[in-house]
């Protein structure tokens, strides 16, 4: 694909920022892929990236028992940049010198620029003679002495090389990363890297694959068909929009309702199909009430775990069951994307770390023998919003908020009855609507309304109440992997309080959450 014609190879030693680097690189307009920091010759030459951007990491290039960076690509006339970890290996392994530091340096830093780089060359701003960077440091080994052929470009209070250079053969280290958003010229950095020193031309942009990808999909499926289960969240919806653009009425979505939607969602999904996902093709959609089968298999479950163990379990029994009525289907769509990819990698081995695996309920029975289309399979969450703007898909869709497989089985404390379902639909969709009515809905990250099996006294006129207990929920967050709650005005907090407490005749009480993650979780199970 012309689109991937100038590429970068990002090689994972293990940094929670890793991807962080990918997707700042498709920002800047350069396709990259995240493969393992042990990636072998052979791929490397068959992906032909022209530039190598190495990633921080929790080991210690100090140490013997490390994560090498392959040594044909010391050779292979290909720019390299290592970031952190990827530079104190770069030094350890080309004959410089790395130690454990007695003094660890943490959040912000100021680097001063001692010597002239082309990584910086249109990072300072030379008018105003700017000679300092302020970068994001996260690190407890330094560099005391560069290798060979290499030069201390910058310095900050506690790392005496925090950046330096081999210019001749195009050989770059960074002590911070350039890739958080705390490094104020780091976005730059990268730029110049992957243009100037790289070469690369600005060729990725996610909305010119969307042709690419339909003429894709019409090959590999002919004239077969092919099955997506929907669940109304982005990723399937835009895989549906891209399919029934591709292939019409050879598509079939199966939607399961299982009993643990929000208010009216399985409505909503409706009528988003009845408009063809923005497609203007119509294709057939099957929902499925299997709300019955999920909560009694439900019913006296109180541990989170044996709540989405069912849950996953009954899903995929239902699906499967769905799918066997069907004929003739050779394909299954699913709405994989970049992050699964990587992270399920990283699952078998690869070095990343995984903080919590989440399972989707989508994870669906190897033996239906039917052909995978992941047409999203490459792309970021945002990638595959702005793919999803271009197909035409409405902004309530785009913009949603997650909504996590177990539904509102995980926002209700343990055993999950019809009547709490009940009550959480309607607080929930107070809280919604409330947020879009005051333009905050895409403020916060995810907010939802949690409900508590207690009952708690209250007073309504002059009789006593003794009814349940809800807690609104509402983060700020960047990658869901670290949060904090979100700061809503006292006066939107009062009026979605005193609304449910209205309204939903079984609250008695509304709590707000002020936990961040960690040591918190989003949801409450
Ligand atoms: P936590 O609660 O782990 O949630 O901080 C992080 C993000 O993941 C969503 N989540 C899930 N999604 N299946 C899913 O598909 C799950 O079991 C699950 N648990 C949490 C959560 O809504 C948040 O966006």
């Amino acid at each position: 694909m012309e689109l991937q014609k100038d590429k970068i190879l990002v090689l994972d030693f293990g940094s929670q920022y890793t991807q962080l680097i990918a997707r700042k690189l498709r920002e800047i307009g350069v396709y990259c892929e995240i493969h393992s920091h042990d990636v072998s010759k052979q791929e490397f030459e068959v992906f032909a990236p022209k530039g190598v951007i190495l990633s921080g990491g929790p080991d210690s290039a100090a140490e013997t028992n490390r994560l090498d960076i392959p040594e044909f690509l010391f050779t292979s006339n290909v720019p390299l940049l290592g970031i952190c970890y990827g530079m104190q290996a770069m030094a350890k392994q080309l004959g410089g010198e790395v130690i454990k530091s007695t003094q660890k340096e943490f959040g912000f830093a100021k680097v001063q620029i001692d010597a002239e780089s082309k990584l910086l060359d249109s990072v300072l701003d030379s008018s105003k003679n700017e000679r300092s960077l302020d970068v994001w440091m996260s690190h407890g080994d330094v560099v005391i002495s560069v290798p060979p052929g290499f030069s201390v470009v910058g310095s900050s209070a506690n790392s005496s090389v925090a950046m330096m250079a081999n210019e001749e053969r195009n050989l770059f280290g960074l002590q911070f990363h350039p890739e958080v958003h705390h490094t104020k010229q780091g976005k730059a950095i990268l730029e110049q890297f992957v243009k100037a020193v790289c070469a690369c031309e600005t060729l990725w942009n996610p909305t010119n694959i969307v042709e690419d990808l339909v003429e894709k999909i019409r090959e590999q499926v002919a004239g077969k068909k092919v099955l997506l289960g929907l669940s109304g969240g982005v990723d399937s919806s835009v895989v549906a929009a891209l399919l029934a653009r591709s292939i019409g009425d050879q598509l079939i979505c199966v939607f399961v309702d299982n009993g643990l939607l929000r208010f009216d969602e399985v409505e909503q999904v409706q009528k988003m199909v009845e408009k063809g996902f923005g497609s203007g093709s119509s294709f057939d959609l099957r929902i499925v009430d299997a709300e019955d089968v999920f909560l009694d298999r439900l019913s006296d479950t109180n541990d989170p775990e044996a709540k989405r163990k069912i849950i996953g379990n009954t899903f995929i029994e239902v699906f499967e069951k769905e799918a066997g009525k069907l004929n003739d289907i050779q394909f299954l769509a699913q709405g994989t994307i970049y992050p699964d990819v990587i992270e399920s990698a990283a699952g078998k081995g690869g070095k990343a770390h995984l903080i919590k695996s989440h399972h989707n309920v989508g994870g669906l029975p190897s033996d239906m023998s039917l052909e995978l289309i992941e047409p999203l399979r490459q792309l970021f969450k945002d990638e595959v919003r702005q793919l999803g703007r271009q197909l035409g898909l409405p902004s309530s869709i785009i913009n949603r908020h997650p909504f996590p497989g177990p539904g509102l089985a995980v926002r209700i404390l343990g055993e999950v009855k019809r009547e709490f379902l009940s009550v959480l639909r309607r607080a929930d969709k107070i809280l919604i609507d409330e947020l879009h009515n005051h333009e905050l809905y895409e403020k916060v990250s995810q907010a939802f309304v949690v409900f508590l099996p207690i009952k708690s006294v209250g007073v309504v006129g002059d009789s006593r109440r003794y009814d349940y207990v809800v807690s609104l929920r509402a983060v700020e967050t960047l990658d869901f992997m670290t949060a904090t709650w979100a700061r809503l005005p006292h006066e939107f907090l009062d009026l979605v309080s005193r609304r449910i407490m209205n309204e939903v005749e079984e609250v008695s009480r509304v709590t707000y959450d002020i936990s961040s993650k960690p040591p918190s979780t989003i949801e409450w199970e």
